[in-house]
């Protein structure tokens, strides 16, 4: 057994003010396997940073172990896989990986192509066994499933479940419930270590939010009570006060104003208590409130159709020709492995000038408002973003403050936020926008449950005409009226 230490660590970014932590303390076991949770932006990585001694920080962490850190950065992603692999796990034998690859459903002759040919789910799984084979070496797992589908989530969570200790960050209830013990979650106001799995740890929070929820109301009634009461003494000790001028039994008329005197005392006492003791609750909670959406109607039924389509690069073809229509109020899912070309299909819609076959016809004057996949080319201030792309700063920063961004964000350069607050920022522009179509490619990958939550209502409740690539199956489940294979 070992572990790792965290002793009054404070932590800020050189380029902004704000801690991303403050005097916190906890400790973990390199044996349980670790749930890293918490809303976008709440550190999280930058933990994981800390851990790999990444950045100078204030207060201890103290551990014996090497870490290693997943996604692991491949320097030259042309050469063949296997020669990757072995450099992050020197020691490892060839049947070594060929082994951890069939735990993780996969052909081992994947080992001996380019490691840029592999998918997605490939890359991931090769990198994970990889660094599963560096015995000593204590893994740091940062979010391994966005980009992939259900099953090879699935197979990750599996595999994972079967290792020894692990940290892992993710926003995938299931996956986190099928592989961690433990549970690590960054709150609003505190960090808490707590035995089991998601779904044990999110009960046991909502049961407290709601004990607490319910003791607010009660001290409300209790501090509304008292204030009545003090105002009533307050009348009391006026009259006992005017009754002094001129009354016969001055003994008398004191000691009822002492006694009035003290009734008062305790009553303000009381009621600070109470105010004291209802400050101290609801810190934790999570707000998300609803989110609003602006869908314009088109005269016409059929908004966009695609008949026959392929996107070509290097003069082929790189899926076979789909056709389909998109009609008013209809929310459209491309469903398909990686590479099948979802997001060029996508991209044809935002009226990009991607090589095809095949035929699309557009409604005339067709407003699209796009989400696109990749980040990381944001940058700029949230005030130029919302020049740049001519919408409202003041809708467009209520928005974010509604998905959890603290004031002190708005200050910060986009390129410095987390992943998922990215993705916030190009889904609260997509909400400014009032379009009659919204093509959004991945929109939930980083973005934390809640959030999630928030989007899947706000899409229920507004209909907006949407065609979307998404790999989230309960949010799939829940509001696409129609799917595309690829
Ligand atoms: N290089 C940086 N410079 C300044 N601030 C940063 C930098 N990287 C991250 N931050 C800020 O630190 C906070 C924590 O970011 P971090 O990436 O650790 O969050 P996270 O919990 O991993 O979020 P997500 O779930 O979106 O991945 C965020 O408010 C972010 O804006
Ligand atoms: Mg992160």
């Amino acid at each position: 057994m070992s572990i790792i230490k965290v002793e009054n660590l404070t932590f800020s970014y050189a380029s902004s003010y704000d801690n991303i932590f403050e005097e916190v303390s906890f400790i973990i076991d390199t044996n349980w396997k670790t749930g890293l949770i918490g809303r976008n932006g709440r550190g999280k990585t930058t933990f994981l940073n800390l851990l790999l001694n990444k950045y100078k920080y204030d207060g201890k962490i103290i551990s014996s172990v090497k870490f290693d850190y997943f996604p692991y950065p491949v320097a030259d992603k042309n050469r063949i896989t296997i020669e990757i692999l072995s450099e992050i796990s020197p020691t490892a034998e060839e049947w070594e990986f060929i082994r951890e690859l069939s735990y993780l459903d996969t052909e081992s002759d994947i080992l001996w192509r380019t490691f840029d040919t592999l998918s997605n789910g490939e890359q991931t799984k090769a990198l994970l066994a990889a660094l599963f084979l560096n015995d000593e070496h204590f893994l740091l797992i940062d979010e391994p499933t966005n980009h992939l589908d259900a099953k090879a989530r699935e197979t990750i969570a599996s595999y994972l479940k079967k290792k020894k200790g692990f940290i892992l960050v993710s926003h995938d209830r299931n996956v986190l419930d099928i592989c961690v013990d433990h549970i690590l979650a960054l709150n609003r106001t505190n960090i808490e270590v707590r035995k089991g799995n998601f779904s044990t740890w999110m009960k046991n929070f909502e049961n407290q939010q709601d004990l607490e929820l319910s003791q607010n109301e009660k001290l409300k009634k209790e501090i509304k009570r008292l204030e009545t009461a003090s105002k009533r003494t307050a009348v009391w000790s006026d009259k006992v006060e005017s009754s002094k001028t001129g009354a016969a039994d001055k003994g008398y008329v004191g000691h009822k104003a002492a006694k009035m005197m003290k009734r008062s005392k305790s009553i303000e006492s009381r009621h600070n208590e109470a105010v004291e003791q209802k400050s101290s609750l609801l810190k934790n909670i999570e707000n998300a409130d609803d989110l609003k959406i602006f869908p314009l109607r088109h005269y016409s039924d059929v908004l966009v159709r695609f008949e026959s389509v392929s996107p070509v690069y290097n003069g082929e073809s790189i899926c076979s020709p789909v056709s389909f229509e998109i009609k008013q109020g209809e929310r459209v899912f491309l469903n398909g492995k990686n590479g099948s070309g979802k997001s060029s299909l996508l991209k044809l819609i935002t009226g990009d000038l991607i090589e095809h076959v095949g035929e699309i016809s557009m409604a005339s004057d067709l407003i699209v408002s796009y989400v696109m996949q990749d980040t990381s080319d944001m940058n700029g201030t949230l005030s130029e973003y919302a020049y740049e792309y001519n919408i409202d700063e003041v809708v467009f920063k209520s928005i974010l403050r509604k998905m959890d961004f603290e004031r002190v964000q708005f200050e910060k350069d986009i390129s410095d936020f987390s992943e998922g607050q990215k993705k916030k920022v190009l889904i609260a522009r997509s909400l400014c926008e009032k379009a009659h179509i919204y093509v959004w490619d991945e929109p939930l990958n980083f973005i934390d449950i809640y959030s999630r939550k928030q989007i899947e209502n706000l899409i229920s409740k507004y209909n907006p005409t949407m065609i979307l690539v998404e790999h989230d199956k309960a949010f799939r489940d829940t509001i696409s009226t129609k799917i595309i294979e690829l």
